[in-house]
Parts: C-alpha cells; sequence; structure tokens
C-alpha cells in the first residue's frame, strides 16, 4: 500500500478553521471578562457545618443579619432554611442608598436559592458551603430576594426584602 496524501475537502477544513478560531476567541472573552473585568461567578467562600451553622455561638449565622464593616460598607449573613418553616433569617435588612452589601448566605437543611431582584444577584445556596457576592445598592427602593431552588412544599413562600433608604 502507498501512502496517499490526505486530502480533506474544503468544507471540512472550512469548518475545522472556523471552530478553532471561535475557541480563540471563547478563551479570549472568558480571560478578558475573568482578569481584564473583574467579573467573577459566586465563589464558595468557605466551608460550614450546616448541622450547627445555626446554633453554634461563634457562627455568624446563629445571629443572622447586618453588620456595618466600615461606613456604607455592609456584611449581611443570612441563614436559609426550610425547618421548621421556609424562611431567609433576618426577612428584612434596611441600608442607607450607595452601600455596598456582601451578602454570606448558607443553608442549615436544603438547597436553596437566593435570587435579588433588580440586581444580577442569583445563585445557590448549598448546605455546607457559603455563597458570598457583593452588591452596590445606589438607589432607593425594596429589592426583595427570593428563593430560586425548589426546596419543598414552602418554597413559594420564602423571600425576604432589602430595604435601601434615601
Ligand atoms: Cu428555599 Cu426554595
Amino acid at each position: 500500500m502507498s501512502a496517499q496524501p490526505m486530502h480533506i475537502h474544503p468544507y471540512e477544513r472550512n469548518w475545522m478553521v472556523f471552530s478553532a478560531v471561535m475557541l480563540v476567541l471563547f478563551a479570549t472573552a472568558v480571560s478578558v471578562a475573568a482578569f481584564g473585568m473583574g467579573i467573577q461567578v459566586p465563589a464558595p467562600e468557605q466551608r460550614v457545618d450546616p448541622r450547627i451553622v445555626a446554633t453554634d455561638p461563634n457562627s455568624p449565622w446563629s445571629n443572622p443579619g447586618l453588620r456595618e464593616v466600615s461606613p456604607g460598607k455592609y456584611d449581611a449573613y443570612i441563614l436559609a432554611h426550610a425547618i421548621p418553616v421556609w424562611e431567609y433569617l433576618p426577612k428584612e435588612i434596611t441600608v442607607p442608598a450607595g452601600s455596598s452589601v456582601s451578602f454570606y448566605v448558607t443553608s442549615s437543611d436544603v438547597q436553596h436559592g437566593f435570587k435579588i431582584q433588580d440586581t444580577n444577584a442569583n445563585f445557590m445556596v448549598i448546605p455546607g458551603q457559603v455563597s458570598k457576592l457583593t452588591i452596590k445598592f445606589n438607589k432607593p427602593g425594596t429589592y426583595n430576594y427570593i428563593c430560586t431552588e425548589y426546596c419543598g412544599s414552602g418554597h413559594g413562600i420564602m423571600y425576604g426584602a432589602i430595604i435601601v433608604t434615601p
């Protein structure tokens, strides 16, 4: 058998070139977004023990709520649970307009979601893990947060509110 020079149909070659170019474009877009523009997906901030996260006195979620870390900057520790009832703790937080709030959200039982209306915050809340995202609230108003992962019969009533005062 003699070796034949490999023949590639022009259509096939064009698609191969197109695919290679697209891969380079995607890799460039992701790299620019991540390293150039600092766009990050909500990262697992830390691990916690979901069995004690709501009761351990050393756990910030044993006393969930807002902490002012510096003028205009807040940490919000939010606990999601289905037991004994479907709710977030706290149900409501109030900050002045212009505040930057870092949300630390975890669950003491099943998987929940956390979406803040009129913002791009929308992430999963996974037992054993802390989800963190920082949002700046410039416009006064009420921003509801709702559960976006089906978590049982009370899923539909699981919500809270961020009140941004002028
Ligand atoms: Cu919590 Cu759905």
